[in-house]
């Protein structure tokens, strides 16, 4: 594949360079950042943008992110930021944090769904951040998935999808984080966690007294969630005994089932086929794996994935939204 690069060991600069001058040029590239791997371009051209909308199948209503290397490139596509705003960047940028602000007019429209409004993240990921700097412009970058499907979190899984539609490909190998960044909207001084993600609410309220989760408010929320190409169901509970009882009585309902749980309980299930998503006390662990284990199971066709779920709180708040996503709301929570 002469339009793969594979920076997983160290980085060519000359060669990222002259994507960089491609990108700026509306060619698109799949790249890693540290949360989903992305598919982008110039953030400024809306004819390269719409390109990515053709390409994922994505709804035009659906806007779609600025990626910056800097707090200038920042100023370069927002105005009007508030303190507040400011404060939030300066603790949260670089890294797995989507700020929503006021745009200015050299957005193009298709960016941002026609809204006065313009998310923008400075990932923490070497590759991803030089990229951009290179380029000189913000990149506009969504997730690198076919709209409806899982976030890629590392290229083996995206490639099939992608490899003929996208001008160049860097493999950085596997995504650190896992899961897609925690996007904010500051309304009324009060910051709103339009979705949940690596940096907590926990996190957020500490730099602003006040915090709103509102897990389902994103102008995507109405279009589509993930779908996988079988059932699914969530089950979790603080009484791990009765959880487990009740995943082997859901499980004998069906011929093949596929159990995702963690490290500590692979060997509670000998009937039924288990993976691994990491240790029930390593969430970071879990969250890197969720997106690339439900795929792997996905490929193997049971007649129903289970998952077990965590706790909502911290970083296990996001991983459930992702999880309640996959499994369109089918769970069950266990009392304890
Ligand atoms: O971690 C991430 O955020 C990854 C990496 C690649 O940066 N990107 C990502 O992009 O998850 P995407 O497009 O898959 O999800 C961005 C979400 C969408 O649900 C979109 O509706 C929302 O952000 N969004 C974008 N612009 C917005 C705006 N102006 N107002 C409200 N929501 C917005
Ligand atoms: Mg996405």
């Amino acid at each position: 594949m002469e339009n793969y690069f594979n920076f997983k060991k160290q980085i060519n600069e000359i060669e990222l360079n002259k994507i960089a001058a491609q990108i700026k040029n509306g060619k698109l590239v799949l790249f890693p950042t540290e949360t989903v791997y992305g598919i982008g371009t110039n953030g400024l051209d809306a004819e390269a943008v719409k390109r990515i909308y053709q390409i994922k199948g994505r709804n035009f209503k659906n806007p779609i992110n600025l990626l910056v290397s800097s707090m200038e490139m920042v100023e370069m596509v927002a105005q009007d930021i508030t303190d507040l705003e400011y404060q939030l960047m300066e603790t949260f940028f670089p890294g797995p944090f989507t700020l929503i602000l006021k745009k200015k007019s050299c957005v193009p429209a298709i960016v941002t769904a026609t809204s006065n409004t313009v998310g923008v993240r400075m990932p923490n990921h070497e590759i991803a951040r030089k990229l951009i700097a290179y380029a000189g412009v913000p990149i506009a970058a969504p997730s690198a998935n076919i709209s409806g499907k899982l976030s890629g979190t590392n290229l083996e899984d995206i490639l099939a999808d992608f490899s003929d539609k996208v001008d160049f490909m860097i493999d950085g190998g596997s995504c650190h984080l896992g899961i897609e960044s925690t996007i904010v909207k500051v309304i009324d001084g009060i910051p709103h966690i339009l979705r949940p993600g690596a940096v907590t609410s926990e996190q957020i309220k500490q730099i602003s007294g006040q915090v709103i989760v509102e897990s389902s408010n994103l102008p995507s929320h109405d279009l589509k969630h993930y779908q996988l190409g079988v059932p699914s169901i969530l089950i979790s509970g603080k009484n791990e005994e009765k959880t487990i009882t009740k995943i082997k009585e859901i499980a004998k309902n069906y011929d093949f089932p596929i159990l995702l749980t963690f490290s500590e309980n692979q060997n509670q299930y000998h009937t039924i086929h288990v993976m691994d998503i990491g240790s029930k006390n390593n969430l970071e662990e879990i969250s890197k794996n969720i997106f690339t284990k439900l795929r792997q199971a996905e490929k193997l066709k049971p007649d129903i994935i289970i998952i077990e779920g965590v706790e909502k709180k911290g970083l296990g708040l996001a991983i459930m939204n992702r999880l309640l996503n996959v499994c369109n709301h089918h769970c069950i929570e266990m009392e304890s």
